[in-house]
């Protein structure tokens, strides 16, 4: 069984080196985020607040949240809906962080992505797999870089998207909002496991971040 875990702060570069590895190795990719963001999704479906753990528990043992693969890519179906773009909105995020702080929530999910992970060779992308959803993984990365490098890659990735962006100063502001949010929860936070392997990407290219974990994962 192959297991790669790629965590890292948001707009590492994660996401994508994950994808481009997922491919070059025909293994299966796991957002894990995605699924926080459903998470996040969900309560403001309900009109519940993502911070209310009691409201979050009482709903989220039976939450009807599927990850299937269409054409090689993760759809993330919430109460049999495709919302893969409806997550992506920047609004989301925060919510994410906030939902993935309650430790019924982070059971749950952790619960999930322990299932596919044992039943498929996959890459997964997040905070805590190397630390606390898989800590006998093969594979360990920690990917990290400057927090200004990586508000201006979100910058850039939701301009070329067409998606609405207030500035690139408030984008910087949230990803440290969210820098701190992810890494001083109480329970599994944001972390790099000792023996993962810590990829600094503030001056690399994802082709120089993606070469450098094949030939690391093709030589052991
Ligand atoms: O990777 P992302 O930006 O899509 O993740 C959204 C939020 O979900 C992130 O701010 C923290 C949370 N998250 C988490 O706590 N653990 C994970 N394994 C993945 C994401």
């Amino acid at each position: 069984m192959i297991n790669i875990a790629l965590d890292g702060p948001a707009g590492s570069g994660k996401s994508t080196v994950a994808k481009i590895l997922s491919k070059e190795l025909d293994i299966l990719y796991l957002d894990t985020g995605a699924m926080y963001r459903a998470c996040g999704l969900k309560c403001v479906k309900l009109g519940v607040s993502v911070k209310d753990e009691n409201a979050v528990s009482a709903f989220i043992n039976d939450i009807d949240l599927r990850i299937e693969y269409k054409n090689g890519a993760q759809v993330t179906i919430l109460d049999g809906i495709d919302v893969s773009t409806e997550i992506r909105r920047p609004e989301v995020s925060m919510l994410a962080s906030d939902v993935s702080a309650l430790k019924c929530v982070r059971l749950k999910m952790v619960e999930m992505q322990r299932k596919i992970a044992n039943s498929l060779d996959c890459v997964l992308d997040g905070r805590d797999i190397g630390s606390f959803v898989l800590p006998n993984a093969n594979y360990k990365y920690f990917v990290t870089a400057d927090s200004l490098v990586r508000a201006e890659r979100r910058f850039k990735e939701l301009i070329e998207r067409g998606t609405p962006v207030e500035s690139l100063e408030a984008l910087h502001e949230e990803i440290k909002q969210r820098d701190y949010n992810d890494s001083h929860r109480e329970f599994a936070p944001l972390k790099q496991a000792d023996d993962a392997v810590v990829i600094d990407t503030s001056n690399m290219t994802i082709e120089q971040v993606v070469n450098f974990i094949l030939s690391d994962v093709r030589s052991r």
